[in-house]
Order: structure tokens, then C-alpha cells, then sequence
């Protein structure tokens, strides 16, 4: 390791590195490398000049000591959170919702008589996962009457949600949002809008959007989910996170029921408690 100073006036050393990695760590689970001095670097740049702060023993004094240091640990979190995501990214888990899991728990509803479902998107973002589940529930449930179906998205990053609960995107980002869908489920903007697509209410009314750490927190729901969706997040955690995120999943499901994961993670051993069904969809086991 070394001194890293890029475009910005602003430099890191090892010390403050380490420093702020942990903190990162013990705040969102992220594990940065060595590699990521750079990333940790550019990204916070603008708090520091925002701070007026002049190097990063300053900023991480701040953020662990001064009065509006609490503040300003949720700026750190949602700058140093990576959110890419998609509608309808890794579509063969839609397809797989849409063909085989929804009629799935649609008979054993109707044989139970509980016209419910309960789906978590867990690190959700700025909403395009919660919102292409809502599209493939509404689909798939609108000449079926009587179910109760409901999303509950949650992330830390408080920029991504309120993103999300707004539900405003550009042309380009829903895209791969087929054309009939795109017109039932979003209205085109006007005005300061012009150009971007809304999300309509019949489909942000079944969703409800949380602030929820998955590292620090317990979520408190009354009843477990019938699937999660956890996809690209838990890759950024070392491996005894990530075990406790997966173990976490397993109490808040019910049983028989299923987690999506992202295509490069998977289950680190716990299949006694899950299988494996297909391309990272995994079955709770009992
Ligand atoms: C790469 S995005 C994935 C979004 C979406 N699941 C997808 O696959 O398209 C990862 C998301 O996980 C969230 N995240 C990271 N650490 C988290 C934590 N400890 N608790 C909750 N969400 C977290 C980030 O804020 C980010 O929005």
C-alpha cells in the first residue's frame, strides 16, 4: 500500500485507510480490499470539501466524534454503497417467477385457503428490482381475484430509497421494460418530468419501502416471507457476513420458501438449509 492522490487535492494513507475501512465494515458489512483506496478516495472527496475538511484523519474524526457526526455516517454510507441495478436484471429469475413459482403458490393457496404472499426485496436500490416483481405480480395476478400481494424493499442507502419511492426513471433506464408493461405500469412525465417515466400508483401500492441495515439490524415483520430477493449484495461481504445474511434469510422465510440470489454469490455451504434450484434460486429446505 501506499500514498493514493488522484484528480482531487486530497490524499489517503495507510493509517486512514484502515481506519475508515472499518468503520465502513462495522457500519454496512462492506469489506473493501487493498484495491479500493481509490474508490474510497474519489467518492468521498465532495464530503471532505463540503466539511471544508482538509485531509481524512479530519473527516474520520468528524464522522466518529463531533456532535453532527451521525449525521453525516449516513452520507459515508450511501457515497460508499455501489447500486447499480436494472429492471429486469438476470430476467430468467422473472421468467422463472412468472412460469413456475407464482402458479406454484397460486394452487397451494387456493388448496390452503391463504390468498397471500409476501415477497422482501432485500438491498433493493433505487427500486428497479421491487418494481419488476410488482409488474410480474400484477401480471400474473390480475384476472385473479381476491389475493393479498404484497413487496417490502428495503436498503440502507437513503438516496437510493427515496429514489425508489418515487419511482421516476429515464427512457433509457427502463428500456428493457416491455413496451405493453412499460405503458400499463408507467405514465409518461410532463412538464419538469418531460422525457422520464412514472411508476403508477397500481403498482407502487403493493410495495412499501424500508430503511433496513442487513448487517446491524433484525427485521422486525410479523409473518415470514414467502421469497427474498437478495441480488448483488451480499458479494460485497467477507464470508462469516455473508453466512450470517444467509442464515438470517432462512428464519425470515417460510418454510418451502425461496431466495434469489445474485449470479455470483451463493449459499457458502448452508445447503442443509437450502437447495439449489435453479440458476441462484435456492428452496428453503424445510
Ligand atoms: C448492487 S446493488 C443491487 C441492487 C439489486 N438487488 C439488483 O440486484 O439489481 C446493492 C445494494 O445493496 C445495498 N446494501 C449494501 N450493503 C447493505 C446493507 N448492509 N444492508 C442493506 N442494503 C445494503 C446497497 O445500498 C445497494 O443499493
Amino acid at each position: 500500500m501506499g500514498t493514493v492522490n488522484i484528480l482531487t487535492q486530497f490524499q489517503i494513507n495507510d493509517t486512514e485507510f484502515e481506519l475508515l475501512r472499518k468503520l465502513i465494515k462495522e457500519l454496512t458489512g462492506i469489506n473493501l480490499s487493498d484495491q479500493k483506496k481509490m474508490l474510497v478516495v474519489s467518492r468521498l472527496s465532495k464530503r471532505l470539501r463540503n466539511l471544508n475538511l482538509h485531509n481524512f484523519t479530519s473527516y474520520y474524526n468528524y464522522v466518529t466524534k463531533h456532535k453532527d457526526g451521525r449525521q453525516e455516517l449516513n452520507h459515508l454510507i450511501n457515497r460508499i454503497t455501489t447500486n447499480k441495478t436494472d429492471f429486469y436484471r438476470e430476467r430468467h429469475h422473472f421468467e422463472f417467477l412468472k412460469d413456475i413459482l407464482l402458479p406454484q403458490l397460486y394452487e397451494e393457496g387456493r388448496k390452503s385457503g391463504r390468498l397471500k404472499l409476501r415477497i422482501w426485496s432485500a438491498g433493493c436500490s433505487s427500486g428497479e428490482e421491487p418494481y419488476t416483481i410488482a409488474i410480474t405480480l400484477k401480471e400474473f395476478f390480475k384476472h385473479k381475484p381476491g389475493w393479498d400481494v404484497k413487496v417490502l424493499a428495503t436498503d440502507l442507502d437513503t438516496e437510493m430509497l427515496d429514489r425508489a419511492v418515487k419511482g421516476v426513471y429515464s427512457e433509457h433506464v427502463v428500456a428493457p421494460i416491455p413496451p405493453e408493461y412499460l405503458y400499463t405500469y408507467f405514465k409518461k412525465g410532463i412538464g419538469a418530468n418531460k422525457g422520464l417515466f412514472l411508476a403508477k400508483e397500481s403498482l407502487k401500492e403493493i410495495i412499501t419501502y424500508r430503511k433496513h441495515n442487513l448487517v446491524t439490524e433484525e427485521l422486525s415483520v410479523r409473518n415470514p416471507f414467502d421469497i427474498i430477493f437478495c441480488r448483488n449484495v451480499i458479494i460485497y461481504f467477507d464470508e462469516a457476513t455473508k453466512l450470517k445474511i444467509i442464515d438470517s434469510f432462512y428464519e425470515n422465510l417460510k418454510s418451502g420458501g425461496h431466495l434469489f440470489l445474485g449470479h455470483s454469490e451463493s449459499l457458502l455451504g448452508r445447503e442443509d438449509r437450502f437447495k439449489l434450484i435453479g440458476n441462484s434460486i435456492c428452496r428453503r429446505t424445510d
